[in-house]
């Protein structure tokens, strides 16, 4: 495959939406051209299959039926767009991927990193990124940087300790996968984060 695979992940309130938006806009400003994708979703099979998923009133839904259908949202994903795109040698970048259920459901549901891995083989076809940007910040400091939230934020309905076991998830990935993981630190201003991202993967952009 001739393109270049970029994913980004991070805990809830970590800022992974607004660096996502000022990437795309530093690649729109500089011309490159690249698609861009989230998970789950990004095409109408795996959309169908995010509200699922995302539906509060599936409440009944087990973890693995969970798991499975994160992976057959990525399937049809990888699939319908990640693939041809790369053949294209376009950049590809998806806000989360694999290591969102390693974090979220193998690590912090408890389902195990090989049950992840298992199924994400039928799923990704060994479709891996190149590089994976992590912000990282626990929920908790991020939280409390914010000053707390309402009481309809998410980590106040989930509860904190799921999200810091989601965390420690994504911490050990990145002690797992050091070639590919590149951590951030996004306590300094917008500006400067988004300058550090630049900055890390710049080479890979050409
Ligand atoms: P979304 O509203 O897109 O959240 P965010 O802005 O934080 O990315 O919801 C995606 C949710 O899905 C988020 O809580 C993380 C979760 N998720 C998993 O648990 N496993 C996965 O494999 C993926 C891709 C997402």
């Amino acid at each position: 495959m001739k393109g270049k695979f970029i994913t980004f992940e991070g805990c809830e309130g970590s800022g992974k939406s607004t660096h996502v938006a000022l990437f795309k806009e530093y690649l729109d400003r500089n011309g490159i051209d690249y698609i861009f994708l989230r998970e789950p979703g990004g095409v109408s099979i795996s959309e169908k299959i995010r509200s699922i998923i995302l539906d509060v009133e599936n409440k009944e839904m087990c973890d693995r039926a969970e798991a499975l259908l994160y992976a057959a949202a990525r399937a049809q994903l990888i699939t319908e767009k990640i693939i041809p795109a790369l053949n294209e040698g376009k950049l590809v970048v998806v806000d989360r991927y694999i290591d969102s259920s390693f974090a979220y459901q193998g690590y912090a549901r408890g389902l195990g990193i090989d049950f992840i891995e298992k199924i994400n083989s039928y799923a990704i076809d060994s479709c891996m990124p190149d590089k994976t940007v992590f912000l990282d910040i626990s929920p908790k400091v991020a939280f409390e940087r914010k000053g707390g939230a309402d009481k309809d934020d998410r980590l106040e309905l989930s509860g904190i300790e799921f999200h810091e076991r989601v965390y420690e998830g994504y911490k050990k990935l990145v002690e797992k996968y050091p070639e590919r993981f590149i951590s951030i630190d996004p306590t300094g201003t917008k500006a400067e984060t988004h300058a550090k991202i630049i900055e890390s993967i710049k080479d890979i952009l050409g």
